[in-house]
């Protein structure tokens, strides 16, 4: 396989590093100690070293330096090897091959650990001074009875290590610089605020501090809960150089072995609904920092569970969050479920008023999210006409292909299907036409992760450019990512979209290291590794114009949709010519 060239402007010395690295490793020099290799045709194979089999179904394709298995779906580089197989991060793989081949990794970024370690040793110190602050009897006198009043016992504000910061305007400040630390640094620690006469005062006044953490437990900065009804009601840390809020999931430093052991995390909104979760047994929750749940937080989950209870606000905005927050988790191939809290109630209220007991069962019954939002969907709307039922195909069906996993979304079609009163073939012919699990795929294909068997054009298309680069140039420009209805082959197209901008065409190797823990990375790696027919020019024109055509035919039925229940004469003019052009469009593809 061709191989994309050193991508542009993406030069750091580390990059230049894992190049230098990923072009010397060699994956059956590294393998071959776990795994004894045989020779099969054109590539290796051998016993599977990330499950339990008899028959080998790893293969390693030694000129392409990838490896796959069948049976479980893994598939990587030498770096994902190493990860998998050591548990490592990218970055301790990257230098354990360095050593391994002899490649020397760069001087580390000087200058920048040094601002962390300097930012670092201020947190610590003002953590543990709001913390003493808090068990202080005169000063934290206010905020202890804050606490009790909300639940929140003495044994869960030390294990927490909560604070309180003092109302006073300096109260860190003369604190903390009496004991040596500079101005600069409280400032870039995001404890002071520059006054705009010079000087400084405290952020953190007269509030409840909860300390935010990374895995390994270091403090990144402080949500505040203020005592009253004072505005914010949550102040938060600003991100600094060692804290970027996207990237960390509070409380996780603490539960994340809960986490890991249950297989299962359950997500919740706030502070305060995690400190009530937490403290009622149930140590396997998180909370993301006071802004929206990202996919660096769904990434570093991923780690720990594949399985997410959401536990958020049985509200407008609770129910807007966890539809994002759905967004981020089932791309990556999380299995979600949604808690369901009475009106008006989060985690944290329920369990006070209904104890640690219901809660837990209600999490333990958690629904899958499909059947939640379907209900949600069509509560109090009728199903009975024909109109209503293609109304509700057309609103939730896409939810349907929502998720990567062919299983579920079978699970889900039957599932609308019985509550609509329709046929699932019908359904899903109206859905879309390729997804639909084939009836006699073996129990092995089935349960393997989504494998493409047949291979629809979008999986053809995709191997071909992969295997010849230089047509995407030609052809991937044609096409838009709503195309492609496996969002691995999006991912994976996206990304050669996005190289091409950046000006060249990106080749497996590259784009492998780009995906990191996406699940389309599997897929690549089994694409890769998969002897290929050969690709053909006239091949690939058909495919894209076969994805082409399904677009504009979509787009048609659309509509035609439209037109049928318009009854404006020059609206129902202005979409037949819409039509027209639709259907020229279509004739000169074919
Ligand atoms: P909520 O408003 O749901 O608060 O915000 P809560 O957690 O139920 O808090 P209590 O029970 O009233 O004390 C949920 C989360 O949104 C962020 C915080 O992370 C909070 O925990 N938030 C909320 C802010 O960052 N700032 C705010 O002003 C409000
Ligand atoms: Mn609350």
């Amino acid at each position: 396989m061709a191989e994309a060239g050193n991508l542009k402007g993406r030069s750091s010395p580390f990059t230049r590093f894992v190049d230098e690295v990923r072009q010397t490793a060699d994956l059956v020099t590294l393998v071959s100690p776990h795994v004894p290799l045989k020779r099969s045709g054109n590539k290796l194979k051998g016993l599977c070293p990330f499950h339990q089999e008899k028959t080998p179904s790893f293969y390693v394709d030694e000129t392409k330096q990838l490896f796959y298995c069948f049976g479980c779906g893994k598939g990587g580089d030498a770096f994902k090897f190493l990860m998998m197989q050591e548990k490592v991060e990218f970055i301790e793989a990257a230098r354990m091959l360095g050593e391994q081949f002899g490649i020397r990794p760069p001087e580390r970024d000087v200058a920048g650990a040094a601002a962390r370690e300097r930012v670092g040793a201020v947190l610590e110190a003002a953590r543990q001074f709001y913390h003493e602050r808090l068990l202080d009897r005169t000063t934290g006198a206010a905020a202890r009875a804050y606490l009790k009043k909300r639940g929140v016992t003495g044994e869960t504000a030390r294990r927490l290590e909560l604070g309180y910061a003092p109302p006073g305007w300096e109260s860190l400040r003369g604190a903390l610089m009496a004991k040596g630390f500079a101005e600069p640094a409280l400032i870039d620690a995001g404890l002071l605020v520059r006054r705009q006469t010079g000087g400084s005062y405290d952020r953190f006044r007269n509030r409840i501090l909860f300390p935010i953490r990374n895995v390994s437990g270091r403090c990144l900065g402080f949500g505040g809960r203020g005592l009253g009804e004072e505005e914010p009601k949550y102040l938060n840390s600003p991100e600094s150089v060692a804290y970027r809020k996207g990237e960390h999931l509070f409380g996780l430093d603490l539960t994340g072995q809960a986490v890991r052991s249950q297989g299962t995390a359950v997500l919740v909104e706030g502070y305060m609904d995690f400190l009530s979760v937490f403290q009622a047994g149930i140590e396997n929750v998180v909370a993301p920092l006071g802004t929206a749940f990202t996919g660096s937080q769904a990434t570093l989950l991923r780690r720990f569970c594949n399985r997410v209870v959401l536990g958020f606000d049985s509200d407008r905005a609770g129910l807007a969050a966890a539809e994002r927050a759905l967004g981020q988790l089932l791309p990556l191939g999380f299995t979600v479920q949604i808690l369901e809290l009475p009106e008006g109630h989060d985690p944290d209220s329920f369990v006070r008023e209904t104890g640690a007991d219901s809660l837990r069962k209600r999490i333990e019954g958690a629904r899958g999210w499909f059947e939640v939002v379907l209900e949600r969907e069509l509560a109090g709307k009728s199903v009975a006409s024909l109109a209503d039922r293609i109304a509700a195909v057309e609103r939730l069906g896409p939810l349907v292909l929502k998720s990567p996993n062919r299983l579920e979304r079978a699970a889900h079609a039957a599932l609308l299907a019985q509550r609509l009163g329709v046929e699932e073939g019908v359904l899903w012919s109206e859905l879309r036409r390729g997804t639909q699990p084939e009836a006699g795929a073996s129990r092995a294909s089935r349960l393997a992760p989504s494998a493409p068997e047949q291979s629809p054009a979008e999986y053809r298309l995709v191997r071909m450019l992969l295997e010849e680069p230089a047509w995407q140039q030609r052809l991937v420009p044609r096409l838009e990512e709503s195309d492609f209805r496996d969002l691995r082959v999006r991912r994976i197209v996206g990304l050669m979209a996005e190289g091409l901008r950046l000006g060249h065409c990106r080749g497996t190797g590259d784009m492998l290291q780009a995906l990191g823990e996406d699940p389309a990375r599997d897929l690549l790696a089994r694409f890769a590794v998969e002897s290929a027919p050969s690709p053909s020019q006239e091949e690939a024109e058909a495919c894209t114009q076969a994805l082409e055509r399904r677009r504009l035919q979509c787009e048609r039925r659309k509509i035609q949709d439209e037109m049928e229940a318009e009854t404006d004469p020059v609206r129902i003019g202005s979409l037949m010519q819409r039509k027209m052009s639709l259907s020229k469009q279509i004739d000169t593809l074919s």
